[in-house]
């Protein structure tokens, strides 16, 4: 099996009830669990990279890790830059043999987004490669409050539908009310469904991304807490609303902090209950395990794509 791009992947996703996930990688043991919950249940993935856990795990180990993945599983992977920051780093993934890059220039003024978009679209399709990218801002807990505050940080659908006939983008990445890291929303949590739909209505031929869309589950957070950590009132999106978003033109749903707190949850309770532990093993094991159980969680009863890899 071999690395792969997006392209099949999402045109199955679109018009169907289910999406891909895509799972941050940042070390051997975060890709271990990410494939093997794949594997398992025979679902398809992404697995993504931010410019940070490149530097993290150093691009040479990047990339031979998920090659090993390949190896090991027999499983197809998409290997994808995550929020490529400018036209570089994506050229350096595309060059290093990436097959998917995102090149996210959302927080630049519309037209030099659509600038260095199609120019990223250029170079990573004239070597094989899908791209991804941004439009609106993804809320912060304090922002998105009323229709107005919404309407400036959310995408716009006439402009979406703009942003894809003028770059070629692959995939847009859609701001409708989810925000990175484990503290989305202060009180009930809110998507805007409506905008969702009209985006998809506007551009039923692009695949749409929902970007920080962990659920934060509270058993993680409470386990954290429990065992000496200090997250208090992270809150994420509940499952039932990705499920729901992947029936309007979502085909990609990226997961992050959901990861992190399984692991950390996991070591944390094994470091507590086995203070006489100091083999590494025997802590990024259960972590591992950790990962793999929530993977196959939300392929299985959140995204609903197992059993539809290609
Ligand atoms: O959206 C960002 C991802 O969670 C990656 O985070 O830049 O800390 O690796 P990072
Ligand atoms: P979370 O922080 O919700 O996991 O989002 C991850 C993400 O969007 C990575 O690009
Ligand atoms: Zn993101």
């Amino acid at each position: 099996m071999a690395l792969i791009t997006t392209k099949e992947m999402f045109a199955k996703a679109l018009n169907s009830d289910y999406a891909v996930g895509a799972f941050n990688i940042n070390n051997m043991e975060i890709v271990q669990g990410i494939v093997d919950a794949a594997k398992a249940e025979n679902a398809p993935v992404i697995l993504q990279a931010s410019a940070g856990a490149r530097k993290y795990a150093r691009p040479a180990y990047m990339k031979k890790l998920v090659e090993a993945a390949i190896e090991d599983t027999g499983i197809d992977v998409v290997l994808h830059l995550d929020h490529g920051a400018d036209f570089e780093i994506c050229k350096d993934c595309v060059d290093s043999g990436f097959t998917s890059v995102m090149y996210d220039g959302s927080k630049h003024p519309f037209e030099e987004n659509i600038k260095v978009t199609k120019q990223v679209v250029e170079y990573a399709h004239d070597h094989g490669v899908v791209v991804e990218a941004e439009l609106g801002k993804l809320a912060g807990v304090e922002d998105a409050v009323n229709v107005a505050a919404r309407d400036a940080t959310f995408t716009d659908p006439e402009e979406a539908a703009e942003f894809v006939e003028r770059t070629g983008v692959d995939s847009l990445a859609v701001a409708i009310g989810t925000s990175h890291g484990a503290y989305k929303f202060k009180g009930t949590p809110y998507l805007d469904f409506e905008r969702l739909q009209k985006i998809h209505e506007i551009i039923p031929d692009t695949p749409l991304v929902l970007h920080g869309a962990s659920s934060v589950p509270q058993e993680f957070v409470e386990l954290c807490n429990k065992y000496g950590g200090n997250v208090p009132g992270a809150q994420g999106v509940p499952e039932d609303m990705l499920t729901e978003a992947a029936k309007h033109g979502v085909c990609k749903i990226n997961v992050d902090t959901d990861l992190r707190l399984a692991m950390t949850a996991e070591i944390r309770r094994v470091m507590v209950e086995h203070p006489e532990e100091f083999d590494p093993r025997k802590y990024l094991g259960p972590g591992r395990e950790a990962i793999m159980k929530m993977v196959q969680h939300k392929m299985r009863d959140v995204m609903l794509c197992s059993g539809k890899a290609l």
